[in-house]
Parts: C-alpha cells; sequence; structure tokens
C-alpha cells in the first residue's frame, strides 16, 4: 500500500504518548513518493507526526528510519521570525549551517526573490504580514536546499491569493527535487499539490494511499465522512 519506488523514510510501530495520552498511536508506514500529504480531523496527531519526524519529539515506543541520511527542514504554521529582518532571519539558518557571510548573502538574497518578496530584504520579519512571514519561513527553509521539507498547514489563515503563492512556491520546491512531507486541511490542495495521502484519525494511521484513490475510493469509512465533511 506504499506506492512505488524505494522508500526514503520509514515508522516502525511509532507511538506518542503523554501521561494517559496517546496522541501517537502505533504508526507504521514507508514514504516513498516525493509529495505526501498527512490529512485527517483536528487533534488526530498530524502535526505532532510531523514533529517525531523532523526530530523534534521523542516516540515513547517505536522507530523512525532514514535508509540514508537527508537533510531535513521544516516550516511551522505559525513561524516563528527573529526580531530582525527578513534577509537576517535567512541568513541566520545558513550560518548555523556553516555557511560563509558572502554565501548567507547571496543563497538569502535569492532565496527571497524565489518567493517573491526581494523589496522586503531589509524590513523586520516581525512587522511582515502573516503571508509575508510564511513566505520568508518558506524562503529561509529553501534557502538550505534540504532533501526533505517538513510543511506544517502552510497555508492556513492565508488569503488565496497568497495561498497560491505559497503553493507555486511549494510545488517550486519540490520540482527541484526536495522531497515535501505537509499536512494540510485544505483538500484542494492536498490534491493539487500531493502524490500520495497518509491518514491519521485519533492517532492512529487509517490510510496511506495515492491522492486519486483517496479522494475518489477511500477505503475507510472514516475518511470517507471526513472527504464529505470537508468539502461540504
Ligand atoms: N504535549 C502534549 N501533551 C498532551 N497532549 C498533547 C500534547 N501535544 C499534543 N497533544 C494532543 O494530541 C492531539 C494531537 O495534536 P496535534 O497537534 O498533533 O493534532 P493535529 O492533527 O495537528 O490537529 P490540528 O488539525 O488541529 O492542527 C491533540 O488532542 C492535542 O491536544
Ligand atoms: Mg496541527
Amino acid at each position: 500500500m506504499n506506492g512505488n519506488g524505494a522508500h526514503w523514510l520509514e515508522l516502525r510501530g511509532l507511538s506518542l504518548t503523554e501521561g494517559d495520552v496517546r496522541i501517537v498511536e502505533d504508526v507504521t508506514l514507508k514514504v516513498s513518493r516525493g509529495r505526501t500529504a498527512i490529512l485527517g480531523p483536528n487533534g488526530a496527531g498530524k502535526s505532532t507526526l510531523l514533529r517525531l519526524m523532523h526530530d523534534l519529539l521523542r516516540p515513547s515506543a517505536g522507530e523512525i528510519l532514514w535508509p540514508q541520511p537527508l537533510t531535513q527542514a521544516m516550516v511551522f504554521q505559525r513561524p516563528i521570525m527573529l526580531r530582525a529582518t527578513a534577509l537576517a532571519n535567512i541568513e541566520y539558518g545558513l550560518r548555523l549551517r556553516g555557511h560563509s557571510a558572502v554565501e548567507q548573502r547571496e543563497r538569502a538574497t535569492a532565496a527571497l526573490a524565489r518567493v517573491g518578496l526581494p523589496e522586503l530584504a531589509l524590513r523586520q520579519a516581525r512587522r511582515c504580514s502573516g503571508g509575508e512571514q510564511q513566505r520568508i519561513a518558506l524562503a529561509r527553509a529553501w534557502a538550505l536546499e534540504p532533501q526533505v521539507l517538513f510543511l506544517d498547514e502552510p497555508t492556513a489563515s492565508l488569503d488565496p491569493a497568497s495561498s497560491r503563492e505559497v503553493e507555486r512556491i511549494i510545488r517550486e520546491i519540490a520540482a527541484a527535487g526536495t522531497k515535501i512531507v505537509m499536512t494540510t486541511h485544505n483538500l484542494g490542495q492536498a490534491r493539487r499539490l500531493a502524490e500520495e495521502v497518509v491518514y491519521l484519525e485519533g492517532g492512529r494511521l487509517l490510510e496511506q494511499t495515492s491522492v486519486t484513490e483517496f479522494f475518489h475510493q477511500p477505503r475507510t469509512l472514516a475518511a470517507r465522512d471526513f472527504i464529505r465533511e470537508e468539502v461540504g
């Protein structure tokens, strides 16, 4: 049920428990495609699963296996901007990875241009609008040229024009060869961007299937109801 081709990420019996709460429960899957959307209702465990994959949380049980190590970056739903200019925010990540000052400036400037915001270079990032900050965060991640990019609700709270722009950026990042794992509540967006869907409910994996199959022939009743309710 995992699509074709060699996988690049594998979860084996992954669980995360906090007190009595089972946030992620016994998730086993292999990710082999280039663009994966994690879907499910509020509280399903999507963000938590993403954080586990990106090594920001330690699982209570199970394993995360990378057949070959891949460089990673993550963009959060509400990006955290440093109290500095947009350019400096992007340069910061590059500095941490050991790039020279000249390289930092070059790459950060290019990344800001690629997200369509060159004019914001010297603006204080925290004063930029939510949509602009989201794009600066994407530029910050993109500048690192990660092999895998985790995106948590990349267009939540953005207007339609900003959402389209962010989708364009995500497509471009993917086209350059970066593997994408993203969560979204926007089913149209999942259809447009993803090749594969991972469907979670109550911390459990209910389906992993191609995007076409998920929307046309969901296997579980839960997924069928979810699609019907979300589409309205
Ligand atoms: N540290 C924690 N301690 C206890 N419960 C937690 C903790 N972190 C998350 N949870 C709970 O785990 C569940 C899953 O949270 P998560 O944020 O992963 O869901 P989600 O699928 O991303 O939801 P949404 O669609 O609202 O973003 C929620 O019920 C949340 O309240
Ligand atoms: Mg979430």
